[in-house]
């Protein structure tokens, strides 16, 4: 058998191919796959694969007597099944096939999000139709994702396997739903086409269920309600990942051999392709609506820190007549100490039926308001221009000892000496901030997009949303 060249080519167009579960049952389907993932490393692609596992986990746990349970779909994860869970993936579908790729040459290294802290991930909080909020075990939302590992083995020319558990921000592990994780790798990697493959010919849509060979993310967003069950994730993958920039996202029939070699290497049509929507990523002049008609009523104003969310809020607020909230001002206290309350209070915000939010807070308080959200007006500022206004900004509280939230003052040491600073950790965060608030767009597909890209086009936006609109 020739050899695949691990060592040559690590710079080609990355595609990021998840294996769905449902897929993996069939061995002739699963050498088939191995042996496309090695033609693609021969064309001189670079690949990661990411797997999932649901079928096979259901059937090791009732095998040990373990009946599965389900909330609104959502598969509920006990700290003991999640053993068992880690287990059937990194332990065994992993191995599979990190054996049957290395069959063709010293390609495959597995591993899970745990490894080199690769995946962090917030336990999930799942909001029921009636506002319970319900407990799903073991199971969570990607935070972060360190490429570093990644990169290292895809430039060396191997190709890492990945199984959805991640680190958790509250210490041990979580179960990660495989197409959110392929997503997340996808964008985080700038790959150029992301496939998921799954027991379907692909996504099925109107009276007769077809199936759609092609839409835009817009017509994808408009058919969410009506996706369920293990589609769900999948197609919010799908937008995650066009939105982000991912040029190729197709979902395939995983069953039919040779699937993934056919679609990405002799272009052949099959299953669904989705494109970028050009209207998701315009800016909407004037008041925005939801898709019906009716005026959005539940605002974030969402930026990396110096972005200028409270000035565009404050703006928003008298035009519209929402009630503004800021957000830096309830999770403050006096000494900058965080408030206890700081969760409560937000959730108090957020169950109300009209707010303007400026910020999100998710790496303390997750999707909380997403959750309730209908609107997002995205600051997406250049990195330079973010750093100028926060140098500004801080020089000007600190010369004018300007009192702030939870009547705090900035001071000189703080400005220069502070490694926390704001204005230090933007180079940080700048990058991280962006990705996450991707990722909880793609989450939250029904939630309006504004999406702002420079001081000016803002205050242009701002200016066309009519003064006193009439509320709601
Ligand atoms: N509109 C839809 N079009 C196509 N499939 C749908 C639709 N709505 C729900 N589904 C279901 O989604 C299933 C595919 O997702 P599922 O999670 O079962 O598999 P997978 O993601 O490939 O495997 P794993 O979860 O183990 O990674 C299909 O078998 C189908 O029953
Ligand atoms: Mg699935």
């Amino acid at each position: 058998m020739s050899e695949p060249g691990h060592g040559r080519g690590g710079r080609g167009p990355l595609a990021v191919v998840k294996l769905g579960g449902s897929v993996m049952g069939e061995p002739a389907t699963l050498r088939a796959f191995a042996e496309d993932v090695w033609r693609l490393r021969r064309s001189g692609r670079r690949v990661l694969v990411v797997h999932g596992g649901g079928p096979q986990i259901s059937t090791h746990l009732r095998a040990r007597g373990v009946e599965p349970a389900f909330v609104d779909g959502l598969r509920v994860t006990t700290p003991q099944m999640l053993d068992e869970v880690r287990m059937v993936m990194a332990g065994k579908l992993q191995r599979e096939l990190v054996g049957l790729i290395n069959a063709y040459g010293p390609l495959a290294v597995g591993l899970t999000g745990e490894d080199a802290h690769t995946l962090a991930a917030a336990p999930r909080r799942h909001t029921t139709a009636d506002g319970r909020e319900v407990e799903l075990g073991r199971v969570g939302d990607i935070v972060r994702v360190e490429t570093g590992l990644l990169r290292t083995l895809l430039a060396a020319g191997r190709v890492p396997v990945v199984s959805g558990i991640a680190r958790s921000t509250d210490g041990g592990v979580l179960n990660v739903n495989a197409d959110t994780v392929a997503a997340a790798l996808a964008v985080s990697l700038k790959a150029r086409t992301l496939v998921l493959l799954t027991d379907v010919e692909g996504l099925y849509a109107g009276p007769e269920a077809r199936v759609v060979r092609r839409l835009s993310a817009g017509e994808l967003a408009e058919l969410l309600p009506e996706i369920g069950g293990g589609m769900a994730p999948k197609a919010a993958a799908c937008l995650r990942a066009v939105d982000a920039g991912v040029r190729e996202v197709r979902m395939l029939p995983g069953l039919a051999p040779h699937v993934l070699a056919r679609s990405v290497l002799d272009g052949e049509e099959l299953g669904t392709t989705v494109v970028s929507d050009p209207a998701r990523q315009e800016v909407p002049a004037g008041n925005p609506v939801l898709p019906g008609g009716s005026p959005v009523q539940r605002i974030i104003v969402a930026g990396i820190s110096g972005a200028g969310k409270t000035t565009l809020a404050r703006g928003l607020s008298r035009r519209l007549s929402i009630p503004h909230t800021e957000m830096d001002g309830l999770f403050y206290g006096p000494g900058w100490t965080p408030r206890a309350e700081f969760e409560h209070d937000v959730r108090e915000m957020a169950a109300g039926a009209r707010w303007i939010c400026d910020g999100q807070y998710h790496w303390v308080i997750g999707d909380l308001v997403w959750q309730r959200a209908d609107c997002v007006i995205w600051l997406d500022l250049p990195r330079r221009t973010v750093l100028a206004r926060l140098v500004r900004r801080s020089l000007w509280r600190v010369a004018g000892r300007r009192r702030l939230y939870g009547g705090n003052v900035e001071t000189w040491r703080s400005l220069l000496f502070n490694p926390d600073h704001p204005v230090r950790r933007v180079l940080d965060l700048y990058a991280q901030r962006r990705r996450e608030t991707q990722e909880q767009l793609a989450r939250h597909p029904g939630v309006r997009v504004v999406r702002l890209t420079s001081g000016r086009q803002a205050r242009r936006w701002l200016r066309a949303v009519a003064d006193g609109a009439p509320p709601g």
